[in-house]
């Protein structure tokens, strides 16, 4: 089924990607806080000359982790290699990768959590010393080889902070977590990238898509396309509140910007498992989607949005997504836990 909300990155989406992705510092719209970090980073780092620190970027997909990547290189003045942790099987590859860096440039490794264990564990001494370790012969006769590598800037992006391994996680510099977008800030982007793909939308019609985007560019961009061909279609090619409404209805999209999917796991969630705590496993298994699909791109906003809270022993559904759904909030109070039983006799 083709999803519109899923804000993983699609075909048609590589080249609305480089279109449409802002080339500087200053015209990357929101995450305040990140940019204002990473520019006295930047800063800094030009200032002494030297190489930029390590950075990693986290958050839900299609946030704009590898479009600030582009970013950081173009500020700094710097060239960028781009892989991914999949792309890299093998020590070798990766051994091949760093050697052909030259001094100053960035690394970018997408999906860095998806790096084997033994692939990282060449990582690590490049990113602390710069050095490549090789080791010749196998068994006992077998001898390590230093190399040294150019300074570099190593930037690792993922979806799932979680997934890293502790001593990746501390060999980098710099930790920004991206969030997702306000509404305002979803609009700007908005009214940019109409302007970029000469699409015609008025203030309502773009305040309208930027509601539905569940905070994030790449849904919204995609939202944006989608009306745009209704709009060429059913109207008069303007984008309007009108238009707007009726092109996201067309597409499943509730009026907070939810699909199906979501509304399933919601449902699922509480007519199957009266409200929950229940495992993702169980609620993927019983709607037939992956863990990980729903742990990236569904749950993330759920979870934003305070319709799913996460515990120890699953998901619950809370009385917002009972309201949103229009289902009466029936829910029985959670049954004390034994350690709660006991401190309340004692309080007795
Ligand atoms: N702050 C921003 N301002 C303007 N446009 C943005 C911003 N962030 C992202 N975008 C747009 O959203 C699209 C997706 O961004 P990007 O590819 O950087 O996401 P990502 O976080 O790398 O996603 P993934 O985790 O799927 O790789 C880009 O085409 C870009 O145009
Ligand atoms: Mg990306």
């Amino acid at each position: 089924m083709e999803r519109i909300i899923s804000n993983g990155p699609k075909e048609e989406d590589y080249s609305l990607d480089t279109s449409l992705r802002p080339r500087k510092l200053d015209d990357y719209v929101g995450q305040e806080k990140v940019k204002d970090n990473l520019n006295i980073l930047i800063t800094a780092a030009k200032g002494r000359k030297e190489t930029l620190d390590h950075i990693l970027l986290y958050g839900p997909p299609g946030l704009g982790k590898t479009t600030l990547a582009h970013i950081i290189s173009a500020e700094m003045g710097v060239n960028i290699k781009i892989t991914s942790g999949p792309a890299v099987e093998r020590q070798g590859d990766l051994a091949a990768i760093l050697s052909n860096l030259r001094e100053d440039d960035i690394l970018f490794i997408d999906e860095i959590h998806r790096l084997s264990r033994v692939v990282e564990e060449v990582l690590y001494p490049a990113m602390e010393d710069y050095a490549l370790d090789i080791v010749l012969g196998k068994g006992p006769g077998a001898r390590s080889l230093r190399l040294n590598l150019p300074h570099f800037t190593l930037i690792g992006a993922t979806t799932r902070f979680a997934l890293l391994s502790p001593p990746m996680r501390d060999r980098f510099g710099a930790v920004y977590r991206l969030d997702f977008y306000k509404e305002q800030a979803i609009a700007t982007i908005l009214e940019r990238s109409a302007l970029v793909l000469q699409i015609e939308a008025d203030e309502d019609g773009i305040r309208e898509i930027a509601r539905c985007a569940r905070g994030t560019p790449r849904v919204a961009n995609r939202l944006l396309k989608r009306v745009r061909d209704y709009a060429q279609v059913k109207a008069d090619k303007v984008i309007t509140r009108a238009v707007a409404i009726d092109a996201l209805k067309t597409l499943d999209i509730d009026n907070i910007g939810l699909d199906n999917v979501d509304h399933k796991i919601m449902r699922t969630i509480i007519e199957k498992f009266r409200g929950g705590p229940v495992g993702i496993d169980t609620i993927a298994a019983s709607i037939s989607e992956e863990s990980d699909t729903i742990m990236d791109v569904y749950e993330p906003y759920l979870l934003q949005l305070g319709f799913l809270e996460r515990t120890p022993r699953g998901r619950i559904a809370t009385h917002l997504a009972y309201k949103h759904l229009k289902l009466p909030y029936t829910k029985a109070p959670p049954q004390a836990s034994l350690f709660e039983q006991q401190a309340t006799q004692e309080e007795l």
